[in-house]
Formats: structure tokens, C-alpha cells, sequence
């Protein structure tokens, strides 16, 4: 495979798949509406292999032109209303998006001669889980506890019923672990990126639910994960789902804190009561390990030291802009 179509490939975790991509020598186009402006992809405007498309994947023509003028050979789907408070604050455009859209773009990219399709879905999806001292892996039930995650079921359930199988047709879903990590399209709304932001710069951090549990893995990991799905056997990973990151890197958001404590020392931090996320679940990822031999490069605290030179730096400017957020 040569030709890769990225959508969202504007955003945080799309910006960086591109340019992993580019670096492995694929041609790449973006294919994004540009919500949050198309500063993430000037550093590869220089290279002949990169091609963008500014489109909606809720446009049946404008996904009809990039699939007629591309052809690429896979689609790496990024594009959506990305976490649960943008999909609250829009629940019509997140339906149309994460599931229409994507819906619509998976057939028309299958009609095409599209061989593979990557999807990102969240692990999220696993919701609240039951039994506080296990894991959840890719055969636990889901249960969402959002709108935003809904729309990833649906689009799960919808590629994975036998009446849409095309033997031809590689389409692979992969359930991302909550990312962080600096990317061209920075996103401070995210918790690792946010804790670190808050006591970097000086500031008290809130926290609630301190003792829910989540999994979290690098940006850059992420890209490397997606690298390994476009070439791996598609008898390996056809119409099939895999968790993306590592069973070492579960952390409750107070393990997140004693982490970031090692490199701030003075942070302070105030505990409060809100019901606001139930979301509790500790993911195993030996699967992707086993089948796909895949490891992360980076854990939590290579983030945290990353994001906190990043801020004290200076890099972002005013880290508080509402660019840096999801809503
Ligand atoms: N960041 C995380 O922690 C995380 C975790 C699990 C899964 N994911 C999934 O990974 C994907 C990328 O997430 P992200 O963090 O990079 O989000 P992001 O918001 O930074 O990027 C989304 C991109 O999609 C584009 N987009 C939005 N609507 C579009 C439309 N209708 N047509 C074309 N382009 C559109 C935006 O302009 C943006 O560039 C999403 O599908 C998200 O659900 C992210």
C-alpha cells in the first residue's frame, strides 16, 4: 500500500500519524474541515508526498472528490466530535459525524477499491466497570456512559454484522486508550496534558473521582500502533478490534498526581466531589501485544517531563486558548 488517506489528519492525534506516515515514505492526504484551523499540518506542506483536501465527511460529494482524485489504498479514520463535553454541547452534529459520517465514508471507501479502513475508537466505550479488581479486554461488554461514546459503539457494531463483510475489504477498529502527549494540534483538554498544564504553571489542581481508573498512552505510540496495522496480514487484524496501549500504563488520576509530584514537587492539589464522569476501567492489552507484537515507546512520565519543559519553555504561549481545547 502507498496512498493513505488520513481524516481529522488536522487534528492532535491525526497531525502526528501524518507525519509518521510521511516519515515511512507513504503518500498521505489529509482530508479535514479544518475545525481547529490547518496550523497542525504547515510543516509538511514542503514534502511532495503530502496532499490535503479540505472536505466534510458528512458531504457525500465532497468525500465522492477526495476518493475519485486520491484513491488511497487505506483510510486511517480520525476525523469526529472528539470527547464526551464536545458531543454533549452538540449531540446532532456528533450523531451526523462520528456515526453518519463515518458510516457513509466506510461503504463509500469499500465501493471505491479501498483496502483497508482504520478506525479510532475509544476505551472509553467499556464505560464503568463491574468488578474493580480485573481488566476489560476486547470481549467485555461495552456499556458507554456518553454521547460521545455511543456514537463509537454504533459505528463498531454497524462494521462488525456479517451483512456488511466484503472478503476484499480490510476494516480494523482499534479502542484508543486516553492519549497525551505534544502534538501539532495541541489539546490541553485531555488529563495527563491538563494536570501537567495546572501545576506546571503554578496553578491548585482540582481533581475529582481520584480514585477511577483509565489507561493512557503516548501520542506518538498511537501513530506507531496505526503503522503496524497498515501492514500486518489482513487475515491477522480483518473485522477485528484491538485495545491500543499497555496494561502497565492503567493509572488512577491520583497515581497520575504522585507521578507528576516527582517532577513538581511543590503542586498543590485540592480534592472535590462531582459526579461528573463515571468512566472507571482498567483495560488489558495483551491482545495487540500478542498478535500484532506491539509495545509503547513512552509512558506517562515521559509525557508529564515532555509537556512540563514544553510549558515552562514557553512554547505554547497562552496554554489557557480556547484553540487547545475540544470545547
Ligand atoms: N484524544 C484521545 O484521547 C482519544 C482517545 C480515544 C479515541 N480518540 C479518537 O481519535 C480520533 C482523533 O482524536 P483527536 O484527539 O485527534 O481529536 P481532534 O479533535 O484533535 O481531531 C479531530 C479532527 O477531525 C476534524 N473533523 C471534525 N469533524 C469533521 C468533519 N465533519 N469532517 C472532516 N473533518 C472533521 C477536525 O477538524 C480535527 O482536525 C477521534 O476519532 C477520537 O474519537 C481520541
Amino acid at each position: 500500500m502507498k496512498r493513505i488517506m488520513v481524516t481529522g489528519g488536522a487534528g492532535y492525534i491525526g497531525s502526528v500519524v501524518t507525519g509518521a506516515l510521511l516519515q515511512d515514505g507513504y503518500e498521505v492526504r489529509v482530508f479535514d474541515n479544518l475545525s481547529f484551523g490547518g496550523e497542525s499540518l504547515l510543516g509538511f506542506w514542503h514534502d511532495p508526498k503530502f496532499s490535503f483536501t479540505k472536505g466534510d465527511i458528512t458531504s457525500a460529494s465532497d468525500v465522492a472528490r477526495v476518493l475519485r482524485d486520491f484513491a488511497p489504498e487505506a483510510v486511517i479514520h480520525l476525523a469526529g466530535i472528539v470527547g464526551d463535553p464536545a458531543c454533549a454541547k452538540q449531540p446532532d452534529l456528533a450523531r451526523r459525524v462520528n456515526w453518519e459520517g463515518a458510516r457513509d465514508l466506510f461503504e463509500a471507501a469499500k465501493k471505491n477499491g479501498c483496502q483497508r479502513f482504520v478506525f479510532s475508537s475509544t476505551c472509553s466505550n467499556y464505560g464503568k466497570m463491574k468488578d474493580p479488581s480485573s481488566f476489560v479486554d476486547e470481549t467485555s461488554a461495552l456499556a458507554p456512559v456518553s454521547l460521545y461514546a455511543e456514537t463509537k459503539v454504533m459505528f463498531e457494531k454497524y462494521v462488525l454484522q456479517d451483512s456488511v463483510r466484503d472478503k476484499n475489504f480490510c476494516p480494523v477498529i482499534l479502542r484508543f486508550s486516553t492519549v497525551y502527549g505534544v502534538s501539532p494540534r495541541m489539546r490541553f483538554d485531555l488529563t495527563v496534558n491538563e494536570f501537567t498544564r495546572e501545576c506546571a504553571m503554578g496553578r491548585e489542581l482540582e481533581i475529582f473521582g481520584e480514585q477511577f481508573w483509565r489507561p493512557y498512552c503516548h501520542v506518538y505510540d498511537f501513530a506507531r500502533a496505526i503503522r503496524l496495522v497498515l501492514t500486518a496480514d489482513a487475515a491477522a487484524v480483518a473485522y477485528d478490534v484491538f485495545n491500543v496501549g499497555d496494561t502497565n500504563e492503567n493509572y488512577q488520576k491520583q497515581m497520575l498526581v504522585d507521578e507528576i509530584r516527582k517532577f513538581i514537587p511543590a503542586l498543590k492539589v485540592r480534592y472535590v466531589s462531582r459526579n461528573q464522569d463515571p468512566r472507571d476501567y482498567r483495560v488489558s492489552f495483551a491482545k495487540i501485544q500478542k498478535v500484532l507484537g506491539f509495545k509503547v515507546s513512552k509512558k506517562v512520565p515521559d509525557g508529564i517531563r515532555e509537556m512540563k519543559t514544553m510549558i515552562e519553555e514557553g512554547v505554547f504561549g497562552d496554554c489557557d486558548a480556547a484553540r487547545y481545547k475540544n470545547v
